[in-house]
């Protein structure tokens, strides 16, 4: 774990606008295998773009959150130096593309997903699982305790929102390995919303309930994933928790040589992202976050949230490409 104490300094705010360029990128490579069955394609494209554009950055970039080890994947992988080699020193965390199998699909809500921090503000997850629990802004501490029963943390929330459990939500991944999880929140009055794919969206989504009807997102998921819905929460505010959750030896081991010395740690929001940061997430897929990349008539439009967390400030972005054959012209 290399996550160190809040930044006095802070990211270069010209950085925001670096980022949500390289998601942009990365979506519209993406976007244009959607529905073609490919997962493997549509990733490969995607994360094709969003290295190209990093090259373009006037960083020291590090990945510590990529597509794999370096032997496993030739690009992004952890530890790979991005950017042109002047700058800031920063470390990156990736996912190319969220929701590899909604994109292959033509499904909701898949994305081109980026955080960058000052250097060590990112926890350094391996690729396992996650166990999380998150919720969105306005709430007193405390309401959060991954190993509390599911009724127990609905009915603290019910309560701060001043609302009966019967009106709260939760998220959930559809999965077998959560059958009792629904169970249990089903049973304590609360409704579920399932989701396919995409635990980044379903964390996101906590933090406006009026929108998204989601209070509450419960569950095991990617580890990735979840530093990455983490860095989004450090910006929007909110309150996360995350336990890496190994499902054999060799990844407590891998944990480990990453310098995760205790694997059954609770980490809270704060402890996976750490310092200043910046997230951006592009839609790939028409979703209820972002909507997804349109192409008419020469051009690509894309919808892009891009916030930081020393200002908290949220924007979202349309921008719209001209593009050159299967290329943005502003991307060369
Ligand atoms: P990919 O984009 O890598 O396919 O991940 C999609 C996703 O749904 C994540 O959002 C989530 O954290 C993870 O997969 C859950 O893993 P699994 O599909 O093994 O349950």
């Amino acid at each position: 774990m290399t996550a160190n104490t809040e930044s006095k300094g802070g990211l270069d705010r010209v950085l925001v606008g670096e980022v949500a360029r390289v998601t942009e990128a990365a979506a519209i490579a993406a976007a244009r295998l959607r529905g073609r069955g490919d997962e493997k394609a549509a990733d490969g494209a995607a994360v094709d773009a969003m290295r190209r554009e990093l090259g373009k950055v006037h960083i020291r970039g590090r990945v510590v959150i990529g597509e794999g080890e370096m032997d496993e994947s030739p690009m992004l992988y952890i530890g790979e130096e991005v950017g042109i080699g002047d700058g800031p020193e920063v470390d990156i965390a990736v996912d190319p593309l969220e929701g590899t199998t909604i994109c292959a699909k033509a499904m909701p809500n898949s994305l081109a997903v980026l955080a960058i921090s000052e250097r060590g503000g990112l926890l350094n997850a391996p690729d396992m699982y996650m166990d999380k629990v998150a919720i969105g802004p306005g709430y007193p501490d405390g309401i959060l305790d991954i190993d509390a029963p599911p009724a127990d943390t609905l009915a603290k929330l019910a309560k701060a929102k001043g609302v009966p459990v019967s009106d709260i939500t939760a998220c959930i991944l559809d999965r077998p390995r959560h059958a009792d999880l629904i169970a249990a929140v089903r049973k304590a009055g609360a409704g579920v919303q399932l989701i396919p794919d995409g635990d980044i969206a379903g964390v996101i989504w906590t933090t406006d309930p009026a929108e998204t009807g989601i209070d509450i997102y419960f569950g095991i998921g990617g580890a990735p994933e979840g530093v990455l819905a983490a860095a989004a929460l450090r910006c929007i505010g909110g309150q996360m928790q995350g336990r890496l959750h190994p499902l054999k030896p060799e990844e407590t081991e891998r944990a480990k040589t990453m310098g995760i010395s205790d694997i059954r740690r609770v980490y809270a929001m704060h402890e996976m992202a750490s310092s200043d940061v910046i997230f951006s997430a592009t839609g790939v897929t028409d979703g209820s976050l972002l909507d997804g990349v349109h192409f008419r008539n020469g051009f690509a439009e894309t919808e892009t949230v891009v916030m930081r967390a020393k200002s908290g400030t949220v924007r979202r972005i349309k921008t719209t490409f001209r593009m050159i054959g299967t290329k943005p012209k502003s991307f060369g």
